[in-house]
């Protein structure tokens, strides 16, 4: 794992691994990947303050994240499949992040079910929401996260309706893979993968199969969500979801002031600046830059994260520069359960973690609460 210097190393690996299905699935923006190619090209814009001859000598990344203690102000966000990136994937990473101090969040399109992980791990994790249609089948899922004890429920808001990504299409991304010549001899190449995949829990939803019909077996992703997406989803929604959940509320998915000052009257404990990873509305702005009007807009009333091409520790000195309290990541934590399963997601952090505490000492800055706007040499 030594020789994994960067997060850079963990994808290239990860490639090499997974089958081209799922790794395009996790790299995918959206239609022309305008959005996607902003979020980094402006993260990577922003140049940091260097500092000279502070006493740096005693130095913390430790926060607070919803009021918890956290080793770093990073959570793993929620990513469909994780579980097809690696067999149990969800439980790897759950247990990785646990390991280093900080939350995981799982997403309601995992392949490994809120039972499953819960039975896997020691701590409370995060649940992610997606509304669909059948409200009897949302509420149940709800009662689920509460009852596995989950610490917080993320609401996605801005997935009602599925940015087109154009090479699940082009690959036929289906779970479990659809067993097309093409995709055969790609697994054929990756025995560990496959190995790992079969020995796993699920090879479906965990979730959902079971519990939606017509999920008990293969099926496009892509035509399942429009079908079972709740497009007319709203602010009463969030009402209702609030009234079912007896948690923190987290709403992730939000780019624009307006929104973000409904948000902040919703008694949500956080909402999360973000475009989805690039994957929804192609054009939209990066999310650092939609950051900054966020935090001055509703900053003080409720706690702001931010996701959107966090790929080092530098990253998160630059969004919690920008006023974001922490961040998500998801890709980079991917990157690092295909490479090595548990052990690359636990490198992924670690990577991270090291280069903000680096970061950190350059710019001579020694608490998380001192990276502010003053860190920042120019935008
Ligand atoms: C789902 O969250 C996706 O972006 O595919």
């Amino acid at each position: 794992m030594k020789t994994m210097t960067c997060i850079e190393d963990l994808r290239e690996t990860a490639h090499r691994k997974v089958p081209r299905a799922f790794i395009d699935y996790a790299e995918a923006g959206s239609y022309a990947e305008q959005t996607l190619r902003a979020n980094r090209a402006d993260l990577e814009r922003i140049k940091l303050r260097q500092r000279i001859l502070c006493d740096v000598s005693a130095r913390s990344t430790a926060t607070t994240i919803l009021g918890e203690p956290s080793a770093l102000p990073l959570s793993l966000a929620p990513i469909g499949l994780c579980g097809m990136q690696h067999g149990d994937g969800e439980i790897l990473a759950c247990r990785a992040a646990q390991q280093a101090g900080i939350p995981f969040t799982l997403s309601t399109m995992s392949i490994c079910s809120i039972e499953d992980v819960a039975a896997a791990v020691d701590k409370p994790f995060w649940f992610q929401l997606y509304v669909m249609k059948d409200r009897g089948f949302i509420r149940a899922l709800i009662e689920r996260a509460a009852a596995a004890k989950c610490s917080a429920l993320v609401l996605t808001v801005d997935l009602q309706v599925l940015g087109q990504r154009h090479n699940d299409i082009r690959n036929g991304m289906t779970v479990p893979p659809e067993l097309r010549i093409k995709n055969i001899i790609d697994i054929a190449t990756k025995p560990a993968w496959a190995l790992s995949v079969l020995r796993g829990k699920r090879k479906t939803f965990g979730n959902i199969a079971g519990h939606v019909s017509g999920m008990e077996s293969v099926t496009v992703l892509s035509e399942w969500t429009a079908s079972q997406f709740d497009p007319a989803l709203n602010w009463k929604d969030v009402e209702w979801i609030k009234s079912l959940w007896p948690g923190k509320l987290i709403l992730k998915g939000i780019l624009d002031v307006e929104d973000a000052r409904i948000a902040a009257k919703t008694g949500a404990a956080a909402l999360v600046v973000s475009n989805h990873g690039g994957r929804q509305l192609d054009g939209a702005p990066s999310s650092i830059s939609a950051l900054p009007p966020i935090v001055d807009a509703v900053g003080s009333d409720i706690e702001v994260m931010f996701d959107g091409g966090i790929r080092s520790g530098q990253d998160l000195a630059r969004a919690l520069a920008l006023g974001a309290r922490s961040c998500m990541s998801g890709r980079a934590y991917i990157y690092g359960l295909g490479a090595a399963g548990q052990a690359g997601v636990a490198r992924a952090i670690e990577i991270m973690r090291n280069e903000l505490d680096v970061t950190m000492a350059l710019m001579g800055v020694t608490k998380v609460a001192d990276i502010d706007r003053h860190v920042i040499a120019s935008l």
